[in-house]
């Protein structure tokens, strides 16, 4: 990512800031649902004490830091790292436990049992990623584990919204949100491979958000329903905008 490709995405989210926290309130169904769906696929099946030392890379407005907060964990081996200090700005997350900048902050933090990337990856450059996965793998105790999700190349979403991108306007798609210039996206298997050349173990893999657009920005509450009721259930990537994944090192 050249300079200028990175002060956009920094004042992409500085600028979405404002707002950013507003989004996972029952306003916003569909966004509310999707956040939510995220969070509890990121928490499953991990444990949580006093000791537990976890980065949130991309902490964004601290999503994760209050529901993790609510649930009674201690937080204070909790570190926030973001590019945007206008994101972390919105958040809860005490000062201290804050740090604003990239993967020059991420190096710089001792060994952690989980580490976090959640809405983030889809913002990274290919290269970029593969850093960040290089540094994860050096960042992790033998037994920690690794949260990350990944936008969804083969999902209809993504499908009808990469289509849209290239015959709409940019000033309609950024009205409409679907506005960041470059989209990094991954079927299940890339990712797969991915982790695993960076020497990963995928322990779960988990599909998210089985709403579609324009359905989930027109009637939000329907979309969320049938997302609910019907589609989740349904094995078939096509339908989950994102999946996440739990890793682990791969012994060498
Ligand atoms: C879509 S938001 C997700 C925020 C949060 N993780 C959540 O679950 O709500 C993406 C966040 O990642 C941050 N970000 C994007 N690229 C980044 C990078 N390379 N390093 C650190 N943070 C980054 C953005 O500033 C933004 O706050």
């Amino acid at each position: 990512m050249n300079e200028h490709q990175s002060k956009n995405r920094l004042q992409f989210f500085d600028e979405m800031a404002a707002n950013y926290k507003g989004r996972f309130t029952n306003q916003f169904p569909f966004l509310f649902y999707f956040y939510n769906q995220r969070l509890v696929a990121a928490c499953s099946g991990l444990s949580f004490h006093e000791e537990t030392r976890l980065i949130d890379y991309g902490a964004g407005t601290g999503f994760l830091y209050d529901y993790l907060l609510s649930d009674d964990y201690s937080l204070s081996n909790y570190i926030g790292i973001d590019i945007s200090a206008d994101m972390l700005s919105q958040s809860n997350i005490p000062i201290q436990q804050r740090e604003v900048g990239g993967l020059d902050r991420l190096k710089k933090q001792q060994v952690q049992d989980y580490i976090f990337s959640l809405g983030v990856t889809t913002y990274m450059t290919e290269l970029e990623l593969v850093e960040f996965l290089g540094i994860v793998r050096e960042k992790l105790q033998k037994d920690g584990s690794l949260i990350i999700s990944f936008t969804n190349k083969q999902s209809l979403d993504f499908k009808i919204i990469s289509t849209l991108r290239q015959l709409m306007p940019k000033q309609w798609t950024r009205k409409q949100s679907l506005g960041y210039p470059s989209i990094l996206a991954f079927s299940p298997t890339e990712a797969t491979e991915l982790l695993a050349k960076a020497g990963f173990r995928i322990n779960q893999m988990i599909f998210l958000n089985q709403t579609v657009f324009p359905l989930n920005r027109l009637f939000p509450r329907l979309a969320v329903f049938i997302a609910q009721r019907f589609l989740s259930k349904s094995r078939r990537p096509f339908w989950s905008s994102d999946f996440l994944i739990h890793a682990s090192i791969r012994p060498q």
